[in-house]
């Protein structure tokens, strides 16, 4: 008898490349380049095959598994990801774990990867697998917290075998090279129209082509300064390494400036004990910080009653500010009950400082 059962990662058998019912607009003049990519997959694959890095995610795989490394790998690089997923999923080893922890517990868990949404989101995404099961679609899958389109498609190719492309700046760079193609990536119709083009040419092995085209750009297809083409198993085939022109390519929209924010950042020390109050609103809230104050302007720190131990400089950027901050670690006769006191090891186990204050930190723990 034929098994119907497809290993995850596999997308079930398909007849033909251009049937998928997509409506790439450049369909006939792209024939060519449909093509080209199609000759291009299985060159890829036995590339991953070869080269993929051992990564913690790539074991063991659920769609729980998947789920926590994509929301991690949002916006955070494989390295720093590495180690906290390990730690996390030791902590919240399945969704029903993860859904029945309390929130601080989360954050904490969190700690260090920064962009703190994610962790809530992800949170809230094991609560509805916990409660309804795993998704079945791109569509279920994408009604999911935290899950964009990216995210949606990786999820879906890695864990569930279904042909839906995760198409992320790296993956545009990849194809913009490949094609030599000038269009502002930064457009939402040039990603949707790379997603349909790289649907007609999806595999059966989903997993390995999602994740052999993250590997392409994280280790090869490089962003900032030249690709390391003469590793690349596309070589042969890329038209804007064939022109010698691989850094013309992707072309981005200017880049809005960020805002520039200054804050004085106190850290209190009394008797044994640190000041930390929970951001109530805006950026990062929900998380604990030391206290201080927004300035319109760099300014010498107001005086704060106490003995002045050490002050420091530093500096966090996040998507679209940056926080330049003066800290002064202070000495005090008395404890301001505005805040809650903790000491150096309540901190470190129970409440999540964000990596904005890594630097003032340092003077605690
Ligand atoms: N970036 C996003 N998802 C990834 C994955 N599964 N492997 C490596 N890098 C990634």
């Amino acid at each position: 008898m034929v098994s119907t059962r497809v290993p995850i990662g596999h997308a079930p058998p398909q007849f033909g490349i251009f049937n998928s019912g997509s409506s790439f607009p450049y369909s006939i003049v792209m024939q060519y380049d449909i093509q080209t990519l199609q000759r291009a997959v299985p060159m890829l694959l036995a590339w991953f095959c070869e080269n993929k890095r051992d990564l913690p995610w790539r074991k063991n795989r659920t769609f729980y598994t998947a789920l926590v490394a994509e929301l991690m790998l949002q916006q955070t690089r494989v390295d720093a990801v590495k180690e906290k997923y390990v730690a996390f999923l030791e902590k919240f080893p399945t969704e029903r774990e993860l859904a029945l922890a309390p929130e601080d517990e989360v954050l904490k868990a969190w700690e260090g990867l920064g962009y703190y949404t994610r962790a809530r989101n992800l949170k809230k995404a094991a609560e509805t697998i916990f409660r309804e099961g795993t998704p079945r679609t791109w569509v279920g899958v994408k009604s999911l917290a935290g899950v964009g389109d990216y995210t949606a498609g990786a999820l879906s190719s890695i864990a569930l075998g279904l042909r839906e492309p995760a198409v992320d700046g790296n993956v545009l760079r990849i194809l913009t090279r490949f094609f030599a193609d000038a269009s502002v990536v930064d457009d939402p119709a040039v990603r949707k129209n790379f997603t349909c083009l790289l649907k007609q040419v999806y595999p059966d092995e989903t997993a390995d082509f999602c994740e052999g085209l993250m590997e392409l750009g994280a280790i090869v297809c490089i962003p900032n300064g030249a690709p390391l083409c003469e590793k690349c198993p596309w070589n042969g085939l890329c038209l804007a390494h064939l022109r010698g022109e691989e850094e013309r390519y992707p072309v981005r929209a200017e880049k809005k400036k960020r805002r520039v924010e200054y804050l004085n950042v106190y850290v209190l020390k009394c008797g044994g004990e640190y000041a930390i109050r929970k951001r109530t609103e805006g950026l990062l809230k929900g998380l604990w910080e030391f206290p201080n104050e927004q300035t319109s302007a760099p300014v010498a720190p107001s005086a704060k009653v106490g003995k002045l131990l050490a002050e420091k400089t530093a500096v966090h950027i996040f998507t679209h500010v940056e926080w330049r901050m003066r800290g002064s670690y202070i000495e005090t006769e008395e404890k301001d009950p505005a805040y809650l006191w903790a000491t150096a090891e309540e901190i470190g186990r129970s409440y999540a400082i964000p990596s904005a204050f890594k630097a003032f930190k340092a003077w605690v723990i």
